[in-house]
């Protein structure tokens, strides 16, 4: 049974969908949440479609067993080439995925109806941000520029974002966003947000969408019209609640995790893969 009480799911590759948990409190800050990171696995954005498939599988199930009320899918890669997959597997249970909502936001954005997308390889080649806008009306009109940029996910977890080495990664990534004029940058990637600065000062005219951001709102909206959102908690200061539930524990772990998250993180209890199916 779907209760207000129950969580929300929410589960990525490894940390990089602790940017989009951050939105997720930002907008609901009183639901309790159970975020999942395939820290053993990561990345996904090289890997092929059918594996992630099986991973996204795994990780439904593991959400639908908790008896979450919502799945958030907070990992670009498995939102271009699984949704459909979790979205079987979730039945009744409502599915957000990166892709749908992050496209609305730049075809409400563009000025100029050039939109650049950029993620990691496997988010690029699905084509995914690319027919989500197509498939809206008016987008089909839009000029599209899409750009694969698999040092970004890296350089952000080895915490080089203000390095000189982000910058030049982020000129050679963006020319063709640059000679094009877009003035709108799809985040396609959860680690990107943490590269809004870098990017911002390469391409200075244009917006940035965060998939994070538009993500939770769409989440807000769809919990409020079921009457799913629990009720607000007295304390303005609280907490967070979160129950955090990784693969592996890597030694940078937790210094990563507050960088994306913001916050300092509580121990992750560790799933052994013999547990998912
Ligand atoms: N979370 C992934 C995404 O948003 C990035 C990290 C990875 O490649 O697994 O696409």
């Amino acid at each position: 049974m779907i209760d207000v009480n129950s969580s929300i799911g929410v589960f990525d590759s490894g940390i990089g969908g602790l940017t989009v948990l951050r939105q997720l409190i930002r907008f609901m800050p009183d639901e309790h949440y159970i975020y999942l990171g395939d820290t053993a696995r990561v990345p996904y954005g090289n890997k092929s479609q059918s594996i992630v498939r099986t991973y996204a599988e795994q990780f439904t199930r593991f959400l639908i067993a908790k008896n979450v009320k919502l799945i958030v899918v907070a990992c670009n890669t498995v939102s271009s080439v699984a949704l459909d997959t979790v979205r079987n597997i979730a039945g009744d249970i409502e599915v957000i995925g990166m892709i749908e909502h992050t496209s609305y936001a730049a075809l409400r954005t563009t000025l100029n109806n050039k939109i650049g997308i950029i993620g990691t390889r496997a988010t690029i080649n699905s084509n995914a941000y690319m027919e989500g806008i197509k498939s809206i009306p008016g987008g089909e009109n839009m000029k599209i520029i899409s750009q694969a940029c698999p040092l970004f996910v890296p350089i952000v977890e080895e915490g080089l974002i203000n390095h000189q080495i982000a910058y030049l990664a982020a000129q050679e990534y963006l020319s063709n966003l640059i000679s094009e004029n877009v003035d709108t940058i799809v985040l396609g990637c959860t680690h990107y947000p943490l590269l809004s600065r870098v990017i911002s000062e390469i391409v200075p005219g244009a917006t940035l969408i965060d998939c994070g951001e538009h993500s939770s709102v769409a989440a807000l909206r769809i919990l409020a019209e079921k009457n799913l959102l629990r009720k607000q908690s007295a304390s303005i200061n609280q907490k967070p609640e979160i129950e955090f539930y990784v693969t592996d524990i890597p030694s940078i772990f937790y210094e990563q995790a507050q960088r994306f998250l913001g916050f300092p993180i509580d121990t992750p209890k560790t799933i052994d893969f013999k547990d998912l199916v």
